[in-house]
């Protein structure tokens, strides 16, 4: 297979790129200071584009590959893929889906605790020395909250299954009810946001949940309510947050995703009840490496005629 051009969008993982190297014509987009040349160079051998949350297969890429096949993302979301461009043209796409719901799930929780209990503003008073002087103020408490998720797929049910170990009850919004799940639908997600404690987005970004978490949301949710976001930045209005947040509109905020990643609203950094992470749900070694296992193996099926192991498209 070393002839065929695998086009690789933006560095993922050094494990990801050996793999991708030893069986393929690796062309690396991000070394290319021009990369009209770079495609112009490359467009009759590049049969297959790897894509990530940040980088993926837009309508002109697409156009300008005209021997692409196969779109193969290191990630579960697929925003960052025209998807009915490649549908329209016959090309392939595969995901990583599964393999990183526990990693996503336990950050969910993670931030959730870092937020109330404010472990990072704590580590900030210990290393500064602060705590030979003072007290350090009292947090608030996790277990028995209610836990609002936007979006019950594999994610948000895992999400949801951890939280009921901190004795939570959980409520949920998403497009269809889940009528066996034993957790309370709300039809809105304003009615959610009014009903919990805590709101989580976890469902997949699209032209319907862009904003899905808006001011209304956030006034709905409350001075004593929370937001965590693993989903997608586009989710959250983010000026809406800043906003919020500041007029103490809203309680906090614990965010692993934003609106144009990796620019941060600067606003956030003087806040002290926000915990800010640069998108790292799923970035465990085990998990990254079992990713980009995914996508070698849905190239090789693909170029050997196989079936893909992980279909979208
Ligand atoms: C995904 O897979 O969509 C994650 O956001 C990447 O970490």
């Amino acid at each position: 297979m070393e002839s065929i051009g695998v086009l690789m969008m933006c560095p993922m993982s050094s494990y990801l790129e050996n793999e991708l190297e030893k069986r393929f014509n690796l062309v690396r987009f991000w070394n290319s200071p021009e990369k009209s040349v770079l495609l112009e160079t490359h467009r009759n051998s590049i049969r297959a584009v790897v894509g990530n949350a940040s980088a993926g297969a837009d309508a002109q890429l697409i156009d300008d590959l005209p021997k692409l096949e196969i779109v193969s993302s290191f990630s579960v979301g697929l925003d960052k893929i025209d998807l009915g461009k490649c549908k329209e043209k016959g090309i392939r796409v595969t995901n990583t889906p599964d393999v990183l719901t526990e990693d996503v799930a336990d950050l969910a929780i993670g931030l959730i605790l870092a937020l109330l209990r404010r472990l990072c503003e704590c580590d900030r008073y210990v290393r500064s020395g602060k705590w030979k002087t003072g007290d350090f103020k009292l947090t608030t408490k996790f277990s028995g909250k209610t836990v609002g998720i936007i979006g019950l797929g594999r994610i948000g049910t895992a999400i949801a299954k951890r939280a009921e170990a901190f004795s939570c009850p959980i409520n949920y919004y998403s497009r269809r009810v889940k009528s066996d799940v034993g957790y309370k639908y709300y039809p809105t997600v304003v009615e959610l946001a009014k009903n919990s404690d805590i709101l989580v987005v976890a469902c997949p970004l699209t032209d319907e949940t862009r904003h899905i978490v808006n001011g209304e949301v956030m006034d709905a949710l409350g001075a004593k309510g929370v937001l965590i976001n693993i989903g997608r930045g586009p989710h959250v209005d983010e000026q809406e947050l800043v906003k919020a947040l500041r007029e103490g509109r809203l309680g906090g905020a614990a965010l692993d995703v934003f609106e144009q990643e990796p620019h941060v609203p600067e606003e956030l950094f003087g806040l002290e009840n926000v915990v800010l992470l640069p998108h790292v749900g799923s970035g465990t070694v085990e998990t990254r490496n079992a990713m980009a296992d995914l996508v070698v193996g849905n190239l090789e099926a693909h170029f050997s005629g196989k079936s893909l192991l992980t279909p979208v498209v």
